[in-house]
């Protein structure tokens, strides 16, 4: 059977490094917290005025030249992010003409952590039923747009301006910190072909229950509010995501647990056959956990949470593209990818590289 193979790879990173102690210039947190409790050491954002498409379309390139691939040969696009640069039209149409690509048809993808995984699925599917030859699969995200400060408080943590949040703000500010100390912005991309060599995406499985959604998600600024978006629900907060974090945490584990079981007992792979597992980067204590009770040696799991924190969708293919390039991904190898994210929705991928 033709399956999707991937051919290539890349990244782009927003380019303002932000340390956990610049954080702690503008609300109330510590390095000591945010190390402990989620592994974040720091995260990149981007300037105002950049999109996700923008890093989308940066990604691509890279993984275009990576691969090899002429824009021109891409006949699929598929684009997820959590946040998209516009509430219509979808971020794969802007992505396509951006990159000059033909009319090709462009999905967009909504399934946020577990987004990349979706994607795939999709992007395989298509290869599989002789609908596409080459695709272009891209992650990614401006998670900065949800953060509850201001311009000039990003100039503060950024050593450009002295002046402070007053304490007002701080406290505003303060008030979503479980969440906002998490997130990064990045984009990342992948190129896949239809295989000829019998090489490929193994399987797939994908799984959602939105019965407890509301546990991760943003409460405003949708279309269940007419109008949909107004200034009473900014001053309630209700742009910026809720999160009940025990809950994601537990959920994350065990799904986690899971998919990775499910996929590996479906196609007889066993720990030892799997040279390298990927997982969504949301929390490093979770990937410890779910580590550990998978049975994985250190030598397998990569982290990259410490350096870019939770980019969503774009966090698998950004660890794909970091170990394909420095050789820790090398052809051949199966692989395992396993997310987690709102929804809920969660995943995993066999993929021999
Ligand atoms: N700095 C300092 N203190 C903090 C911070 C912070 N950034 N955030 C919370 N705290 C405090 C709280 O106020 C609380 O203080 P209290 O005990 O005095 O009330 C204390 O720390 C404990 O707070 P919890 O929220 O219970 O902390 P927890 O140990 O659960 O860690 C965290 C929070 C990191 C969010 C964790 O629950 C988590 O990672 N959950 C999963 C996140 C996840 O997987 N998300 C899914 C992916 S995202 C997506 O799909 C879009």
């Amino acid at each position: 059977m033709t399956r999707a193979v991937i051919v290539g790879s890349g990244t782009e990173i927003a380019p303002n490094r932000v340390t956990n102690d610049m954080l702690a210039r503008i609300m109330d947190t510590t390095d000591d917290w945010i190390r402990e409790r989620s592994g974040v050491v720091t995260r990149y954002f981007v300037d105002p005025g950049t999109a996700p498409s923008d890093l989308g379309v940066a990604a691509a390139r890279k993984a275009l030249e990576h691969a090899a691939v002429a824009p021109e040969e891409i006949d699929l696009v598929v684009f997820a992010t959590m946040t998209p640069d516009h509430y219509f039209p979808g971020c794969g149409s802007i992505l396509q003409a951006k990159l000059g690509l033909r009319t090709v048809p462009c999905f967009d993808i909504r399934q946020q952590c577990t987004g990349f995984l979706y994607g795939l699925e999709l992007a395989d599917a298509h290869v599989r039923a002789g609908l596409a030859k080459t695709v272009l699969l891209v992650g990614a995200e401006v998670h900065s747009g949800f953060m509850p400060w201001t311009e000039a408080h990003f100039e503060h943590m950024y050593g450009r301006s002295p002046i402070p949040p007053t304490p007002e703000e701080r406290a505003w500010n303060t008030r979503f910190r479980h969440l906002t100390v998490l997130f990064g912005d990045a984009g990342a991309a992948v190129v896949l072909k239809a295989s000829e060599d019998g090489r490929g995406l193994l399987d797939h499985t994908l799984h959602a229950d939105g019965a407890d959604y509301q546990k991760l998600y943003v409460p405003g600024t949708g279309f269940r509010h007419r109008p949909y978006t107004d200034p009473a629900q900014f001053a309630r907060g209700d742009h910026i995501p809720v999160m009940d974090g025990r809950y994601v945490f537990k959920m994350a584990t065990s799904r986690m647990i899971e998919a990775s079981q499910e996929i590996l007992k479906r196609n007889g792979a066993s720990v030892d056959d799997v040279a390298m597992v990927l997982m969504h980067q949301a929390n490093m204590r979770i990937n410890e956990y779910c580590q550990k009770v998978l049975g994985f040696p250190d030598a397998k799991v990569v982290h990259n949470i410490d350096r870019y924190g939770n980019t969503t969708a774009a966090t698998i293919p950004l660890l794909w593209d970091e170990c394909a390039r420095d050789g820790r991904i090398k052809p051949g190898d199966l692989v395992l990818m396993v997310a987690f994210g709102a929804g809920m929705t969660w995943g995993a991928t066999l993929a021999p590289a």
